[in-house]
């Protein structure tokens, strides 16, 4: 299996220093994961392009971009032709995904897929091809510090059984929840990447509590 990727999410850092948060993670790290909020797909609103395109510059982790907006077509790919490493937009907000996903690719980033708690995967599996990352919300997408939710790793099974059996390469990445207590469970289903807010940022220590995560997934 892939190493494991820990992906801490800004949401849970502090807005007024976003560059001195991404460097405080920027050793122990493998992607920066970024929350785009519209206040339309999800009741909340956080940053949009400009924002991450100031920030691209002044930390060299790859950004994982995790689009919670009703109009992905519109605005994914400029995200990509930022310089985002993976582009990841809602299942729920786009009608036409595999269509996104390949321009997402050949403007250079990887294309992710995002379910959120209400969506079943069964429709979805036949698109990943077409994807190099599937998001699994392990909560409702729109805030983070809420409560993991197990039951939700069914679709981390089904998913990575398919790509098992269709020798897909694909990250299976897991948002909501993640902490020490959570992780296992989520690497044990066949998620390989973990996003963590709170429980990075809110650590008196966040590089310790990566090192432990990573620990916890690696298992
Ligand atoms: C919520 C975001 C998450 C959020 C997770 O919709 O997608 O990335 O930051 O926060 P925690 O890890 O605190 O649940
Ligand atoms: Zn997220």
């Amino acid at each position: 299996a892939p190493t494991p990727i820990i992906a801490p999410s800004i949401l849970a850092a502090d807005f007024a220093h976003l560059a001195d948060e991404a460097r405080v993670v920027e050793s122990s790290a493998d992607w920066l994961h970024v929350d785009v909020m519209d206040n339309h797909f999800v009741p909340n609103l956080t940053i949009g392009l400009p924002v991450v395109q100031s920030l691209l510059a002044v930390t060299t982790l790859p950004f994982d971009v995790h689009l919670m907006i009703e109009d992905p077509r519109r605005w994914a790919p400029a995200y990509a032709d930022a310089g985002a490493y993976n582009v990841t937009f809602h299942a729920e907000a786009c009608d036409n995904p595999v269509a996104l996903a390949k321009e997402l690719r050949s403007a250079g980033a990887k294309a992710g897929l995002a379910i959120d708690r209400d969506t079943p995967i069964e429709p979805y599996l036949e698109l990943l091809p077409s994807f190099d990352t599937l998001l699994i919300m392990t909560i409702k997408a729109g805030f983070g510090g809420q409560r993991f939710i197990p039951e939700l790793l069914d679709k981390v099974r089904a998913a990575r059984r398919h790509a098992a059996s269709g020798h897909l390469e694909l990250r299976i990445e897991v948002d909501g929840g993640i902490a020490a207590d959570t992780i296992e469970q989520a690497a044990a289903a066949g998620a390989d990447a973990f996003v963590a807010g709170t429980a990075v940022y809110g650590a008196a220590d966040p590089a310790a509590a990566i090192g432990h995560l990573r620990g916890l997934a690696e298992r």
